[in-house]
C-alpha cells in the first residue's frame, strides 16, 4: 500500500480519499494540501496493538511524535490506547494540550534543556528517556531539590547499521545519542541511575536503530546486544529493567517496488528474537516496548500540489513545477528520499511521460521527484505525492516564506482541516519592525 486505505478512482477519473474527491478538496482548501485518511491511521494503530498483545509478555506501543504531530492526531493516538513519544517542549506541550495522559509520555532528546527537563517534571511525565551523563546529573539535582523520584530509561546505543540512508541511523556507535555499549560507558551509566542515594527510579534500556529499515534482521541483533547488555548489568550492577524499548524504523512502501515488513511479521521477529535471546541468556524475558512512527502515519497522508508551469528541456528533460516542494517535503533534499506521483484529476489515466517534478523554492535542488511516469499533464492539474504522512508536515518550513500548507484530515465523505493552512500575517506575527526602535 502506497497510498490509504481508502484510496480510490472515482466515476470522474478523480483520486478519492476517506469518500471525499481530491479535486473538491483542493477547490476548498486550496494548494499544497495534506489530505490524511483517519481509517488508515486507525487501522495501523490497531494492527500494532493487536499484534503487541499476541506475545508471551507485553509490548507497549509508543508513537513516535515526531513524524508527524497535531492536537486532533494525538488524540486519536491516545484513543486507540497507545502511548507517546515527544522529543522537545514544544512536542511535550502539545500533547498534554491534547490531553494525552502524562503517564504515557515517554520524553526523549539528546540535548533536554534545563527549562524541558522542568516542563517534564512539573507536569509527572511518566517516563524519560536519558541521553547523557549530563542530563543524569541535571535530573538527580532537579529531583533532589524537588524532593520528588521520576522514571527514568536509559538510551544505549548498540553499535548497528542497518540498511537504510545513513543520514537517518542512530544506532551506530559514532552517534550524538545514547550511552555507548562496546565502550563500556553505559554499564557506568547503570551504576550512576542505580545508585541509591539519587531519586531516579531505573526502569528499562531503550535502543533505537534508524529509520526507514526493511531489513528486520537488524532488530534481531539488537536485541541479542540488550539481553546481553542486561546479562551484564544482572552480574555486575544487580540490575534487572522492567522493560526494553526497541525504538522505532520499521520502514513503508514509498514506491511501489519497496517491500516492507508487514507490522504483524514486525511483531512476530521482534517477539521471537527476545524469547530466543533471553532463553539462550537464561534470563526472564522482560516487557517490550516499540516506537513506531512512520509506520503508523507514512501512508495515511498524500500532498497534493497545483501544476503552475511545464517546461522542457530538449533531449534532457521536463520540469514540472508544483506550488509546494522542499517547505512541505523537504526529505528529498536531505535524504534523498524518493516518491511516486499521480496526477489526482486523472486517477486512472496511463503514464506516457517520465517527467521530473520541481518545487517553487529558490533552490535548483528543490527537487521532489528527479524521474516520474506521469499520464500527460498540463498546467492547474493537481499532483498527488502519496506516502507523505511522516516527516513532512513535521519537518515543513518558512523557507522563501512560504506558508505552511493546510492539513485535512478525511473520513466517511467529511473533510475537517485539523491545522489551518498560514497565512500571510501569521508570517509576521512574531516580528518587530524597526519603527519599534525609532
Ligand atoms: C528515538 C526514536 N524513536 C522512534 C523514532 C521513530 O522512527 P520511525 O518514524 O522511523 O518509526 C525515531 C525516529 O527518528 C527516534 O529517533
Amino acid at each position: 500500500m502506497v497510498l490509504p486505505v481508502t484510496a480510490k478512482t472515482n466515476q470522474l477519473n478523480h483520486l478519492e480519499i476517506g469518500g471525499c474527491d481530491t479535486v473538491d478538496l483542493v477547490n476548498e482548501f486550496g494548494t499544497p494540501l495534506f489530505v490524511l485518511d483517519k481509517e488508515t491511521i486507525v487501522s495501523r494503530c490497531r494492527r500494532y496493538m493487536t499484534s503487541s498483545s499476541a506475545g508471551p509478555v507485553g509490548m507497549e506501543i509508543i508513537y513516535a511524535a515526531k513524524a508527524f504531530m497535531s492536537l486532533a492526531f494525538c488524540q486519536i493516538i491516545e484513543r486507540e490506547g497507545l502511548s507517546i513519544d515527544v522529543s522537545s517542549g514544544g512536542e511535550l506541550f502539545m500533547a498534554l494540550r491534547a490531553g494525552f495522559p502524562a503517564d504515557r509520555i515517554y520524553m526523549h532528546g539528546n540535548n533536554k534543556t534545563p527549562e524541558e527537563l522542568i516542563m517534564a517534571l512539573e507536569n509527572k511525565v511518566g517516563t524519560i528517556v536519558v541521553d547523557s551523563f549530563d542530563e543524569l546529573a541535571a535530573l538527580d539535582e532537579l529531583t533532589n531539590s524537588r524532593g520528588i523520584r521520576q522514571k527514568i530509561f536509559l538510551r544505549l546505543t548498540p553499535g548497528i547499521k542497518p540498511k537504510t540512508h545513513h543520514y537517518i541511523q542512530t544506532g551506530q556507535i559514532d552517534s550524538k545519542f545514547g550511552f555507548g555499549i562496546e565502550d563500556g560507558v553505559a554499564k557506568a551509566a547503570v551504576d550512576f541511575a542505580v545508585d541509591p542515594s539519587n531519586n531516579l527510579d531505573l526502569v528499562g534500556f531503550h535502543v533505537h536503530i534508524g529509520s526507514q529499515i526493511f531489513a528486520v534482521e537488524s532488530y534481531k541483533k539488537s536485541i541479542e546486544i540488550l539481553i546481553n547488555f542486561v546479562v551484564d548489568t544482572i552480574k555486575d550492577s544487580n540490575f534487572y529493567p522492567e522493560k526494553l524499548n526497541l525504538g522505532g524504523g520499521l520502514g513503508i512502501k514509498y514506491l511501489n517496488d519497496d517491500a516492507p515488513t508487514s507490522i504483524e511479521d514486525f511483531a512476530t521477529t521482534i517477539f521471537e528474537a527476545a524469547v530466543f535471546e533471553s532463553e539462550k541468556a537464561g534470563i526472564d524475558l522482560p516487557e517490550l516496548a516499540i516506537e513506531p512512527g512512520r509506520s503508523i502515519v507514512g501512508n495515511a497522508a498524500v500532498t497534493l500540489y497545483r501544476i503552475g508551469t511545464i517546461k522542457e528541456v530538449p533531449g534532457v528533460r521536463t520540469y514540472v513545477s508544483v506550488d509546494g516542494g522542499m517547505s512541505d517535503n523537504i526529505r528529498p533534499m536531505l535524504y534523498g528520499a524518493t516518491y511516486g506521483a499521480l496526477v489526482a484529476n486523472k486517477a486512472g489515466d496511463e503514464p506516457v511521460k517520465t517527467v521530473t517534478v520541481a518545487g517553487k523554492h529558490c533552490e535548483s535542488g528543490d527537487v521532489i521527484i528527479k524521474d516520474v511516469e506521469l499520464p500527460e499533464v498540463e498546467v492547474g492539474d493537481i499532483l498527488c505525492t502519496p506516502a507523505t504522512g511522516a516527516y513532512g508536515f513535521a519537518m515543513a518550513n518558512n523557507f522563501n516564506m512560504q506558508r505552511k500548507p493546510a492539513v485535512v484530515m478525511v473520513e466517511g465523505g467529511k473533510a475537517k482541516t485539523i491545522i489551518e493552512r498560514q497565512t500571510y500575517e501569521d508570517l509576521i506575527i512574531n516580528q518587530s519592525s524597526l519603527d519599534d526602535f525609532e
